[in-house]
């Protein structure tokens, strides 16, 4: 007699480089009750919708993470490759608004630089796994140099009010602009929103 197969482990594409399963959606829906309980819990329907985001890195094209909103001041970020906009060369960059990231599953590596007293101190190497809250405010500039496979993190911001931009090695800072393609790359990145 044929073995009946059955698994309670659920697997859904997303898109090509979006695979989610219910292990993550379990994670995600405990990190929520834990740190937003205010948005209620989580829904399988809504961890499996169409709203994924899956953002280019602007050197390759390759995606890096993916997002999704969960309100207007908070968001699941699921994380493919390391976020280094200067490829080898390190290229920190800021926020516009001060945030949280509750690292849920994984790991992630960030090498940062905190402005402290008028000095910039720059920390190398710093793990965020699962457990940690990083606090990272609109001043700091930093750089995810590495992480382990299906870390994911709960995003919790505040209100924008500055700019993004990057810090050179002479301390010198310049606004972000968007590489050219970048909206075609993530139009392409997400055939699943269309
Ligand atoms: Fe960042």
């Amino acid at each position: 007699m044929a073995q009946l197969i059955t698994s309670p482990k659920q697997r859904i594409q997303i898109a090509p480089h979006l695979t989610l399963t219910s292990d993550l959606f379990e994670i995600a829906a405990a990190g929520v009750d834990l740190h937003t309980p205010e948005l209620g819990s989580l829904r399988w329907e809504a961890f499996i919708s169409r709203q994924w985001t899956l953002v280019p890195d602007e050197l390759t094209g390759e995606p890096y993470k993916a997002e999704l909103r969960l309100s207007k001041f908070s968001g699941v970020n699921y994380w493919l490759a390391p976020d280094r906009r200067g490829g080898e060369q390190p290229k920190p960059h800021n926020h516009p608004w001060d945030f949280h990231s509750a690292t849920l599953a994984g790991l992630l590596v960030e090498d940062r630089v905190d402005l402290v007293d008028g000095e910039l101190v720059h920390t190398p190497g710093v793990e965020h796994p699962a457990g940690d809250v990083n606090r990272v405010g609109r001043e700091t500039f930093h750089e995810v140099v590495d992480l382990e496979p299906h870390t994911m993190t709960l995003m919790m911001y505040g209100p924008g009010m500055n700019h993004w931009g990057y810090l050179d090695a002479d301390g010198n800072y310049t606004q972000a602009v968007a590489p050219k393609g970048f909206l075609a790359r993530l139009r392409e990145l997400n055939p699943h929103q269309r």
